[in-house]
C-alpha cells in the first residue's frame, strides 16, 4: 500500500496501530435549536483503542462522531487527532485518512462493489494495480469472495455482505481512525454475532483508533476495549471498561441500560483460566469439560444444562486443570468484584 496514505498523522507513520482523539469541552448546538445536541463533550481516546459509544435515540452520538471527521462542524471546543488541530486541516483532506462506516451502510448504489471499496484509494491517487490489489486484499479480509461479489451491485448482496463490504470502504486506505456508526446495525442477530466475531479478528490484526456506535449494550460489552454511556446532549455518565461497568454502575442511568443480569454478563467477560479452580489436577472424572479459554458463562451454562455439580477444565492437550463448581464461580465474580477487574 502507498505510504502517502497516513502522511496526515506523523505516528501512525512509525507505528502501525491508531493514533489517539482527543476532543475537549466539544459543543455543538445546530442552526435555529435552543438546546445544543452535544454540550461540552471532553474524552481522550489511546491510540489502538476501540471506544464504544452507546446511548438512546437522540442523545447525539451521530453528532459526536461527525464532528471528528468534520462532516458536522462543531460550535465551540477543540479536536485533536494524534496532538494535531483537525479544525486546522482541510476537512476533505481529513476525511480520507480517516474510514467512515456511516448509519445505514451508505455503499455507492450505481457502483460495483470493487469500485465502492476503491473511492478513497482513487481520492488519494493510487495506481490501478495498487487499488486492485487493495480492492482484493480486503474482501478477502471481510470475507466476500472477490471472484464473486467484486463486480456485483450493492443491491445484489444481502444487507450483512453490504455491512462488510462498507467495512471494507472504510478500511480500504488503511487510516490510523474508524468511525463507524451503528455498523451492524439493520442485521439479524445470527448475522450481527457473526460480523463482530469477524470485526474482532480484525481489530486484533489492525489495531486501529475506532470510536463504534451502538444501541446495543451487549455489542458494547462484547466489542469495546472501554464504552461510553451517554445521556442527552451527548453527556458522559460512565466511561470505563465494560467489567467496570457491569461491576459498578455509576448510577441509576447507566444501570437501566445494562439491563437486567449484569452477572451474567460479566461472567461472559471471565476466561474459565483466570480464575481460581477447585479440585485435583491430573485424573479425569468424566464429567462434562471446558476449555480454558471458554468463559465461565460457558461453563455456567454447561452445569445448569448437564445438572453437573462440576465441570472439568480441560486444556488442549487433555491435561485437567481442576474443575468448577456453581461455588467456584459465585467466588470468581465476588472476588472481581468492585475492582472490576479488567479481564479482556
Ligand atoms: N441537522 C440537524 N438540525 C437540527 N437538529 C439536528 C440535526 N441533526 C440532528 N439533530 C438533533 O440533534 C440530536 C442528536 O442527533 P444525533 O443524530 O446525533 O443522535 P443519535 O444519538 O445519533 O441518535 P440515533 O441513535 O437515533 O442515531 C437529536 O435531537 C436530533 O434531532
Ligand atoms: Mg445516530
Amino acid at each position: 500500500m502507498p505510504d502517502h496514505s497516513n502522511a496526515l498523522f506523523p505516528s501512525s507513520a512509525t507505528s502501525p496501530g491508531g493514533v489517539s482523539i482527543e476532543l475537549d469541552s466539544v459543543t455543538k448546538t445546530y442552526p435555529g435549536q435552543k438546546v445544543s445536541a452535544v454540550e461540552e463533550f471532553s474524552m481522550r481516546i489511546e491510540p489502538g483503542e476501540l471506544v464504544m459509544f452507546v446511548g438512546p435515540s437522540g442523545c447525539g452520538k451521530t453528532t459526536t462522531m461527525k464532528m471528528v471527521n468534520r462532516i458536522i462542524e462543531p460550535t465551540s471546543g477543540s479536536i485533536r487527532i494524534d496532538g494535531q488541530d483537525v479544525l486546522g486541516l482541510s476537512p476533505h483532506e481529513l476525511r480520507r485518512h480517516i474510514g467512515y462506516v456511516i448509519q445505514q451502510i451508505g455503499l455507492f448504489p450505481h457502483m460495483t462493489i470493487a469500485e465502492n471499496v476503491a473511492t478513497v484509494p482513487r481520492l488519494l491517487g493510487w495506481s490501478k494495480q495498487q487499488i486492485a490489489a487493495r480492492v482484493e486484499e480486503l474482501l478477502e479480509t471481510v470475507q466476500l469472495d472477490p471472484a464473486e461479489f467484486a463486480n456485483r451491485y450493492p443491491r445484489q448482496l444481502s444487507g450483512g455482505q453490504q455491512q462488510r463490504a462498507g467495512v471494507a470502504r472504510a478500511l480500504a486506505a488503511d487510516p490510523p481512525v474508524m468511525l463507524m456508526d451503528e455498523p451492524f446495525g439493520a442485521t439479524d442477530p445470527i448475522t450481527r454475532e457473526k460480523l463482530q466475531s469477524e470485526f474482532l479478528r480484525l481489530q486484533a490484526e489492525i489495531g486501529k483508533t475506532i470510536i463504534f456506535v451502538t444501541h446495543d449494550f451487549d455489542e458494547a460489552v462484547r466489542l469495546g476495549d472501554r464504552i461510553a454511556v451517554l445521556s442527552e446532549r451527548s453527556q458522559v455518565e460512565q466511561f470505563d471498561t465494560p467489567a467496570a461497568i457491569l461491576a459498578a454502575p455509576a448510577n441509576e442511568y447507566v444501570a437501566s441500560f445494562i439491563g437486567s443480569g449484569a452477572a451474567l454478563k460479566r461472567l461472559a467477560l471471565m476466561p474459565v483460566g483466570t480464575v481460581r479452580l477447585s479440585g485435583a489436577t491430573g485424573d479425569l472424572g468424566g464429567r462434562p469439560s471446558i476449555d480454558p479459554a471458554s468463559t465461565l458463562r460457558d461453563a455456567l451454562n454447561l452445569l445448569v444444562v448437564t445438572g453437573a455439580e462440576a465441570v472439568d477444565v480441560i486444556d488442549p492437550t487433555g491435561n485437567r486443570l481442576g474443575q468448577l463448581t456453581h461455588a467456584d464461580i459465585s467466588a470468581a465474580l465476588t472476588q472481581a468484584g468492585l475492582s472490576g477487574s479488567a479481564v479482556r
